[in-house]
């Protein structure tokens, strides 16, 4: 891989961390020196962030890996920690969401003490439900603040929750139900998206009704908030509205300490093969790492910024850093419920300019939108308030790295690429907007307290300037204890691969700094005539063409090359349909940034690219196409249609 690696390392600028961010900032140079002079004790010092009811005695037990256990002897509650102590501590009148509702003017602002009645209300209601410590709830809900009241609620009694994303499908849902055995759904009439009343409901009961026939009376009550006020069946012998049973209840609830290591959530996400794995993450140590990197890659000043992820909670993401992390540190944050476009393409710059949001987290194929929307739209709002970036969930391209700080940050913000997974549960890799010196698409290096490391097939680190697989060397507090119900699957996957180390089943290179570059997932890298190629590298270059707005590549088995490059670009508005030249064009701008090796065989110009509801480009569709096989299973695409459109233009173009 010695040549793609050299171009992607091409990449030379770097971004200094402003000066007076760097002067101010919640993490500093010292602190790498603290971590690695005492790893254990440095992660300790960010547990007593927390508030503990029984002080933990030891750091960490990995005496039967890989099962880890982090501050075990310690007893806690997460709600208390992202709720009450802020109350007690004089903070209930500060804001904890500004939630902003996607039809225009549906808003509503919760402060601390607010939530605290909420979460306290809510707690009372589930418990008098039946749901007691150790019990699964699912939740299934819109983008409204229930949706954050329900987790804490849960969390609260020591009940174990499980968000499905809200676009999933009814056996998405039921088959998580009965995976971790929930015996409450928490859900809504609906929710609103691109300026309609979308249902939920119904999904919920052809979910339950599909639950029932495998294994009947497992759930036994739905928990419905009434948001769009649509009509919805409704099964007395389960069904029970928030309204009545939320509302009714009393503020008063005293939270109940738990052991650290008691189980906080299971989420699930897709494999490598058909079976989504539950990943479980437990209390002390997950609260510690997700606040303690809030905190620290965020810069967050819980006293001045306005914070906003523009994730759903339905993702880790949203686990992690809006709900858990952001208020175990009391911050004031944006919740919004709908898309980016509604009821027009500058929504998410009015929100920031509105509220004056001074810490912004998004995902790349984000960005990416808004580069094809065009810089006039942001152009239109003040966003001076902006100061920290960030990107999660894939390989940031420079281009886009560089728009997104340039006309979104105004070039005063630094962009912390922030890698991390589910299973990591917090932030591992990223920059720190007060010490690092960017390298536009670099996640840079391991964050305080972690070790990470690229290493060949042998497990051996390779040198600074090769490429190999990610792998996490030392346990870490938020790391998933195990996959729910099946130990077997969580060694296999993770600690298999490698002797003893974590694998990340992502690939990544060292540059000659020993900085590190995504380069995807393993299974994304192409082998072409011998040669090692990354989907993202070639994206990267063919993002870099000023007419290209979005790019997706994979390798598509060849005769003679093994594999062989097939790229699906969709234009910018601004290219018009590119005309003719256009893909000899493209090819001819892969082979000068890249190399000949490395130029699509074909590219196919389209409207859109299918995609995940979390956003992620569903490469096995197009390799599907590429291929020119029947197209697979395209359930959890975000739009359905799109493979359909891409195979009509693929017939009509060859
Ligand atoms: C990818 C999302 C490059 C990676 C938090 C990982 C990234 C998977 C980055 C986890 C990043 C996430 N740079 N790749 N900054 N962040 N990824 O579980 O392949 O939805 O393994 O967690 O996303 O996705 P997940």
């Amino acid at each position: 891989m010695g040549k793609s690696l050299s171009n992607l390392l091409h990449e030379n600028r770097r971004f200094e961390p402003p000066a007076d961010l760097a002067a101010n900032a919640n993490a500093t140079a010292e602190t790498y020196a603290v971590a690695s002079e005492d790893r254990l004790a440095f992660w300790a010092d960010a547990a007593r962030r927390l508030d503990w009811d029984k002080p933990f005695t030891e750091v960490l037990d990995w005496s039967t890996p890989p099962f880890a256990k982090w501050f075990a002897d310690g007893t806690l509650n997460a709600s208390y920690n992202c709720v009450d102590r802020h109350v007690e501590a004089g903070r209930g009148d500060k804001v904890a969401f500004h939630w902003v509702g996607e039809p225009a003017d549906d808003t509503r602002t919760l402060t601390y003490a607010e939530l605290q009645d909420e979460v306290s209300k809510a707690a009372n209601a589930i418990e008098e439900l039946g749901v007691e410590a150790g019990d699964r709830v699912a939740i299934y809900m819109p983008m409204i603040p229930e949706a954050v009241v329900s987790m804490l609620a849960c969390a609260r009694i020591g009940a174990v929750h499980t968000v499905v994303f809200g676009g999933f499908s009814a056996d998405a849902l039921a088959s998580r139900i009965v995976d971790c055995g929930a015996k409450l759904v928490i859900t809504a009439d609906g929710g609103y998206r691109r300026g309609a009343p979308s249902a939920l409901k119904p999904a919920v009961d052809e979910a339950v009704a599909k639950v029932e026939a495998e294994q009947s009376g497992l759930v036994e009550n739905v928990l419905v908030v009434r948001r769009t006020g649509q009509d919805v069946a409704w099964n007395t012998d389960v069904d029970v509205w928030w309204h009545e049973v939320v509302d009714e209840s009393s503020t008063d609830h005293k939270p109940k300490a738990f052991p650290a290591e008691h189980p906080l959530y299971v989420m699930y996400t897709s494999g490598t093969t058909g079976k989504p794995k539950g990943i479980l993450h437990t209390t002390g140590g997950y609260l510690t790492q997700a606040a303690w990197t809030h905190s620290a890659v965020f810069d967050l000043k819980p006293e001045t910024d306005v914070y906003w992820c523009t994730a759903d909670i339905g993702w880790v993401t949203g686990h992690s850093y809006i709900v858990y992390g952001p208020l175990a540190n009391g911050a004031t944050q944006v919740l919004y419920e709908g898309t980016p476009d509604s009821p027009h393409k500058g929504r998410w710059w009015e929100i920031i300019q509105n509220y004056g949001v001074t810490i912004f987290y998004t995902a790349p194929t984000a960005i990416r939108t808004f580069m094809k929307w065009g810089a006039e739209i942001p152009a239109e709002y003040d966003l001076s308030t902006l100061r920290v970036l960030g990107s999660v969930g894939e390989p940031i391209n420079p281009e886009a790295y560089v728009w997104y700080r340039e006309t979104i940050g105004g070039g005063r913000t630094p962009v912390v690429d922030t890698w991390w997974q589910t299973e990591t549960g917090a932030i591992m890799i990223s920059p720190l907007p007060g010490v690092t010196a960017a390298k536009p698409g670099s996640a840079m290096t391991p964050i305080p307290g972690i070790s990470a490391d690229v290493v060949n097939d042998e497990a051996e680190p390779v040198p600074n300037g090769s490429g190999g697989y990610l792998v996490l060397t030392e346990p870490w507090p938020s790391m998933l204890r195990t996959l729910w119900g099946d130990d077997q699957r969580f060694i296999d996957t993770y600690w298999s691969r490698f002797e003893g180390i974590y694998f990340a089943g992502d690939g990544a290179k060292k540059d000659e700094d020993g900085d590190i570059w995504l380069l995807g997932r393993v299974d994304d890298v192409m082998n072409v005539s011998g040669h090692r190629l990354s989907t993202t590298e070639i994206e990267s270059a063919l993002v870099s063409h000023p007419k290209v707005a979005e790019a997706a590549v994979v390798g598509a088995a060849d005769d003679t090359t093994g594999q062989a490059v097939v790229a699906f670009v969709i234009l910018r508005e601004s290219a018009g349909d590119g005309g003719e030249e256009i893909v000899a064009d493209l090819r001819a701008h892969v082979a000068k940034e890249i190399g000949a090796i490395a130029k699509p065989k074909s590219i196919m110009v389209v409207a859109e690219l299918p995609k995940t509801r979390s956003g992620k480009i569903m490469r096995r569709l197009l390799r599907d196409v590429a291929e020119n096989r029947q197209v697979g299973d395209v359930t959890t695409l975000a739009d359905s249609g799109v493979m359909d459109q891409i195979k009509t233009g693929m017939d009509s173009s060859s």
